[in-house]
């Protein structure tokens, strides 16, 4: 009986899918998520809501009719559910931050170098949404910009085609998803470091 009460967590992690880390590559939170964290998501999160208003971003397209894109490499929103039944047998206390935070820094890097790649030339992103996310990638995940300058010439400043105004338009709505979930994650981290 003690052995099995010792194992069955464990037990549960293996067999539990939404647990799969194999994806997973070793980007680990800085530490403690600050106040200074939950403003900066806050600040994406508006930064990105206003952009999707920013017609001239999407000429041609009706940006509120198309699907939204979910960046599919991570499991950010199912690692990230404190407490969720969806994997039966957790209680909030089995939530891996560890592995919640290495999924966000992973999506805000796949949107990073996406965005960064977007032709921009009236500047709607690089003041705004990229700026942000920067600013919460290097204060709360231990991120650099390496290739900062090289990324910045790589985005040629032609106006957009057709297909790059769409996709970044499906893209930017799965972004605005995703960061509503990573604010959630980020508040429940910070509170939880609050009450330890
Ligand atoms: C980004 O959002 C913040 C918070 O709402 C706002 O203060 C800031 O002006 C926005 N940045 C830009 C350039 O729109």
């Amino acid at each position: 009986f003690l052995l099995l009460s010792l194992y069955f967590p464990a037990l549960l992690l293996l067999l539990c899918p939404l647990w799969d880390v194999s994806q997973s590559l070793p980007v680990t939170g800085k530490g403690p998520m600050t106040d200074s964290c939950v403003f900066y998501a806050k600040t994406l999160l508006s930064n990105i809501t206003d952009v999707l208003t920013q017609n001239q971003l999407f000429t041609g397209i009706d940006c509120t009719k198309q699907n939204v894109e979910l960046n599919m490499n991570t499991n950010t929103a199912s690692v990230c559910a404190p407490g969720d039944s969806t994997c039966s047998g957790f209680t909030p206390s089995q939530f891996s931050q560890e592995l919640c935070l290495t999924n966000i820094g992973e999506d805000l890097r796949y949107y990073y170098q996406f965005l960064a790649a977007q032709p921009d030339p009236d500047s709607f992103l690089g003041p705004t949404v990229l700026l942000s996310l920067k600013e919460l990638m290097e204060n709360c995940f231990s991120w650099s910009l390496p290739a900062d300058s090289a990324l910045k010439k790589a985005s040629a400043d032609h106006p957009s085609t057709y297909d790059e105004r769409l996709s970044l338009c499906k893209v930017l709505k799965g972004f605005h998803v995703r960061t509503i979930t990573i604010n959630r994650a980020i508040g429940f981290i910070h509170s939880g470091e609050d009450t330890n």
